[in-house]
């Protein structure tokens, strides 16, 4: 019999009935969680939108520039370059520290921002920058969009940026949903933007239902029958070679038709029945469960091993070689795995910035999420030990083949891993 525990690592799901409820029931209001950052808080429906908002709101246009970590996603690049400023990269090293002597250097006369990302849970310490923006007349935003309960409680003083951005979607299941927070209260913020597109909203709930229904019971058998997540097929189905740098995903670029709108209600109820104490301690469980279980893999190497008691993890993020074969493989197994930011925005000097263009390659993120359970975390470890055995035999392009047959079949009997079901 097909059962809850059927393995399925994908995002957090939610229910038909979980969202009408919340849609009709939303508050005006974003909770307090989001409060405590001491600013002004204007929900959006992206964090792409709030990007975009801060930029209206600081006047930036063409010819100034806005210094961006070489690591990036390349949404927030878009998003600025919308507005017509020039983004001007700033090294960022292979441990995601920020090179701050290296922004000073770039500071100059037409530099109007430096925009910074904190990675994965771990905040900067923005102690110093922030002194340097201050000096130099420069404003300094933040972009929480991956860190987004992290250092809450050093957050209860103002804020040392003059902004900061969240975006939501990958950390709960919900449609839409971003914020800007200003330091400074502007009046009029969200008469900017318009109404949610019902529309789009209806579509983004989509995925949320199919990942609640697959982690059902019924449906996990309906989906062992219609074969396979078609996500994670679309994923790995590539037929050609990958070119050297790729341009990023076409949907990660900016569309003021799709982005500058408010946040849907169903988000906002959503977000204020989040237990954050409760989402917190779980990633950190999770993060922890798994990277304990693959420590002793030669094959993969965790970004960082450890996190601080005030950090909430949003993946488990490990440099591998060959990343398009593992993704492969993790997803054959139902695991939500990422080729976290891979594809490069097309007008930066990449060249310039080799431990960016690693991280842009190597870096593959596990699911840490507070819907998982220790069942799903040993799956996971499971399927990682049997990756590695072979993984690091793949020959040295395979990472450029992202057409590869799973390995399990491959995998001696003896030696395979005994994995519940
Ligand atoms: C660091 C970072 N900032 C901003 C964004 C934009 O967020 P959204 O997708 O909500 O527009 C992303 C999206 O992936 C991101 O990774």
């Amino acid at each position: 019999m097909t059962t809850r525990r059927d393995h399925y690592c994908g995002g957090p799901g939610c229910g038909l009935g979980a969202m009408l409820a919340a849609g009709l029931r939303a508050p005006s209001l974003l909770p307090s969680w989001l409060q405590t950052r001491g600013g002004q808080v204007i929900p959006t429906n992206s964090g792409r939108t709030a990007i975009a908002l801060i930029a209206q709101i600081f006047e930036l246009a063409s010819g100034d520039e806005v210094l961006v970590p070489s690591y990036n996603c390349g949404t927030e690049i878009d998003a600025i370059i919308s507005t017509g400023a020039t983004p001007v990269p700033y090294r960022i090293t292979r441990e995601l520290s920020i090179d701050e002597a290296d922004i000073e250097l770039r500071i100059t006369s037409r530099t109007r921002a430096v925009y910074v990302t904190h990675y994965f849970g771990r905040c900067h310490d923005l102690d110093n920058l922030a002194a340097l923006c201050r000096q130099r007349g420069v404003k300094l935003i933040e972009d929480c969009a991956i860190s987004l309960f992290s250092g809450l409680r050093s957050c209860d003083d103002k804020m040392q940026a003059d902004a900061a951005i969240f975006s939501f979607p990958k950390w709960f299941a919900v449609p839409d949903g971003g914020a800007l927070v200003l330091k400074d209260d502007h009046q009029g913020v969200e008469t900017m933007l318009k109404p949610p597109s019902l529309p789009r909203v209806v579509r983004q709930c989509l995925p949320l239902l199919k990942s609640a229904a697959l982690r059902g019971r019924v449906s996990g058998r309906i989906l062992k029958r219609s074969g396979r997540n078609r996500k994670y097929d679309d994923a790995t189905s590539l037929q050609v070679p990958a070119p050297s740098r790729p341009d990023m995903p076409q949907h990660y670029y900016f569309d003021h038709h799709v982005h500058l709108h408010r946040m849907s209600r169903i988000t906002r109820g959503l977000l204020n029945r989040v237990q954050t104490g409760r989402l917190i301690e779980t990633r950190q469980h999770n993060w922890e469960q798994l990277r304990v279980g693959i420590s002793d893999i030669p094959a993969i190497q965790p970004l960082f091993n450890t996190l601080g008691e005030d950090e909430c993890p949003l993946v488990l993020p490990l440099m591998v070689n060959n990343r398009n074969r593992w993704l492969s493989e993790l997803h054959t197994r139902r695991i939500n795995a990422i080729g976290w930011w891979a594809g490069y925005y097309r007008d930066l000097s990449w060249d310039e910035f080799p431990e960016s263009c690693a991280l842009k390659d190597q870096v593959l993120a596990l699911p840490v999420h507070q819907e998982l359970g220790e069942f799903e975390i040993e799956h996971i470890v499971r399927s990682i030990c049997e990756i590695a055995y072979f993984c690091e035999e793949a020959p040295a392009n395979a990472n450029r083949l992202v057409d590869v047959k799973p390995l399990v079949s491959e995998f001696p009997q003896s030696q395979r891993m005994s994995v519940r079901s």
